[in-house]
């Protein structure tokens, strides 16, 4: 294998240490356990996962968490009382709709509700809004966005000057961590489907982020040799091997592209530990706000 590993589990466990460490002295010293909400509408398979990860995560580290789960007929004056709820809850400091949500919800009315001072998602219009702004700073940054630059940070791969691209443009990935790597002084070019000769577009990247929801489509001629290749894919395949019928696989053909990229993270076990490390330190750094610490 030529490239090397990030081990993003390993990352994220180390910051989960500090967090735990920082949890335990806001108690001592303020009488203050920091508290997530995980709000789930409907019975979307992958958002349960993701909601038990969070908070069996939650409650790993000694955060308070709830996890209000409404019907996927529920109406909009529902999801919305719910959001209304937890804004006033002083137990609870940070809020998390899970995404998608049923398609006759309205997500961006849902998400502009939240609590400006508690969306650790960093999905609130107006958050979402500074983080495309120069010289302005959102109160949170999204999750899993946030976790790649810390991955990239924390392996000491220099971001500034680089060529990155980043094939996705959802909302929740691809957008917001194109405008972190911009803020971060690389220079960013967003693939999508309509996008010619993605390949050639590929190649010239210096750090190349796949998060478009494709099994193993990224192969070893698109990537210049000792690129760093982040893989945000999870993707189900079916496998009558596996214990549950189906395993997990990236949007990077992980086998070949080792072979020529300098750094690689595996999937599962590169950004999905990270997108959870990076809910906590937001709730974390919520609950320091309410106390008076930052602000
Ligand atoms: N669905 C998939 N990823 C995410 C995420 O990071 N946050 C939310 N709220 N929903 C998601």
């Amino acid at each position: 294998m030529a490239a090397k590993l990030i081990d993003g589990t390993a990352i994220a466990e180390a910051i989960q240490a500090e967090i735990a460490a920082e949890i335990v002295q806001l108690k001592a010293q303020y009488g203050l356990t920091p508290g997530l909400a995980t709000v789930l509408v409907g019975n979307n398979h992958a958002s349960q996962t993701y909601v038990r990860m969070k908070q069996r995560r939650c409650k790993k580290i000694g955060l308070h968490s709830i996890a209000p789960t409404l019907p996927a007929d529920a109406t909009q004056t529902q999801v919305e009382a719910v959001i209304h709820e937890l804004n006033v809850d002083p137990a609870i400091h940070g809020i998390l709709v899970q995404l998608p949500l049923p398609g006759h919800l309205d997500e961006e009315k849902i998400l502009s509700q939240v609590s400006l001072a508690k969306d650790i998602d960093g999905f609130h219009p107006i958050n979402i809004g500074k983080l495309a702004m120069k010289h302005r700073i959102p109160s949170f940054e999204p999750c899993t966005p946030a976790g790649i630059i810390e991955l990239l940070d924390r392996t000491g791969i220099e971001i500034e000057g680089k060529e990155a691209v980043v094939l996705g443009r959802s909302n929740i990935v691809g957008l917001p961590v194109s405008m972190l790597l911009l803020k971060r002084n690389a220079t960013v070019t967003i693939c999508h489907s309509q996008t010619q000769n993605l390949p050639a577009v590929t190649r010239r990247a210096d750090i190349l982020i796949a998060a478009v929801g494709r099994t193993e489509m990224v192969k070893a001629d698109w990537v210049k040799p000792g690129a760093v290749v982040i893989d945000v894919g999870s993707n189900s395949v079916d496998d009558p091997t596996a214990k549950r019928g189906y395993r997990l696989v990236g949007d990077v053909d992980f086998k070949a592209v080792k072979e020529v990229a300098g750094w690689i993270t595996p999937s599962p076990g590169g950004v999905g530990p990270m997108t959870i490390a990076m809910l906590l330190k937001n709730t974390l750094l919520s609950a320091k706000r309410t106390a008076g610490i930052l602000q």
